[in-house]
């Protein structure tokens, strides 16, 4: 729960922060209880999406885009609130449940997942800028606690620049993903969400850019800067205070073949496990 800002705050605010805070009160004031009322039955209460519609009514009143993707849902959620509101029961336009992947997609998935691995040399060939925009595509699709998106991404593909911000662990690569967190949604809010959701959320856009790469065919490591590096970021590309460079993803053609590292087994990994069907 983030709290509450006054319409005063909220007419000053930076759009992107009030983006934020609009899509954490609508995520834990409207679309939970919506869709409690339609698939569970349960009773909305009087105040239902008013919260929601204060923080709209000020993105309205200061002009601000309504077609933007993240605006566009929140309106159909609230199309359907209001229909919920008059007892009716709403079917989510586009709205699917999960299907099992048939037998060549379970294939083709588990390649991915399993065969990614972590690349550090890599040949001199460039990667494509669309490749780097469906990556972090991928990036942004991932879960996001309170549905915050505070993701940010630097990207470095100038050869000085990755000169500069290189690993000495390893070869410099043909493109370096910076993911970086927005913390307002943490920092400056009275009530913020666990503390342990913003790497988290960092982890999830990060594990979910290393598979779209390695998809696509490109060979990458994840690793982590220095405090000095995170400065020399902030710094080199004006970086807001509330933009805090975290961690990054290396890509290029790789250059090696690596053996996976073998995984532990289940048996020294799982530490508990009650009530496992069929019993151990
Ligand atoms: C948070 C994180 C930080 C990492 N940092 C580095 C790093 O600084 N240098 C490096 O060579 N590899 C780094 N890696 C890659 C790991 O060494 C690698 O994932 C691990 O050895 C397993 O190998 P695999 O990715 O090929 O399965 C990092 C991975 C993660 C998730």
């Amino acid at each position: 729960m983030a709290g509450h800002f006054s319409r005063e705050q909220m007419m000053e605010m930076d759009p992107l922060f009030l983006r934020m805070h609009l899509r954490e009160r609508v995520h834990h004031t409207v679309e939970h209880q919506l869709y409690s009322a339609i698939f569970a039955g349960r009773q909305l209460g009087p105040r239902f999406g008013a919260i929601a519609r204060e923080i709209l009514d000020v993105w309205e009143d200061r002009g601000l885009p309504r077609d933007l993707p993240d605006i566009k849902w929140i309106y159909t959620l609230m199309d359907l609130a209001e229909t919920a509101k008059r007892g009716e029961k709403p079917e989510p336009p586009g709205g699917y449940l999960p299907e099992p992947l048939n037998p060549d997609e379970m294939k083709a998935w588990e390649k991915l997942l399993f065969s990614r691995r972590s690349y550090r040399h890599w040949d001199e060939r460039p990667v494509p800028a669309w490749m780097v925009e469906r990556i972090l595509e991928a990036g942004m699709w991932a879960a996001s606690g309170c549905n915050l998106e505070i993701w940010r991404f630097v990207v470095m593909q100038d050869p000085d620049i990755l000169h500069e911000f290189a690993n000495m662990e390893f070869e410099v690569e043909r493109v370096k993903i910076v993911c970086c967190m927005d913390v307002r949604g943490y920092r400056d809010v009275d009530r913020p969400p666990p503390e342990k959701n913003k790497l988290l959320d960092i982890g999830a856009c990060m594990q979910n850019m290393a598979l779209m790469a390695h998809a696509l065919g490109l060979g990458g490591c994840w690793s982590t800067f220095s405090p000095e590096q995170i400065d020399g970021i902030a710094k080199h590309f004006g970086l807001p205070d509330y933009v805090e460079p975290v961690t990054y993803l290396s890509l290029g053609w790789a250059a090696e073949r690596v053996m996976p590292p073998a995984r532990m087994s289940f048996k020294d990994a799982i530490l508990a496990w009650p009530g496992r069907e069929g019993g151990e």
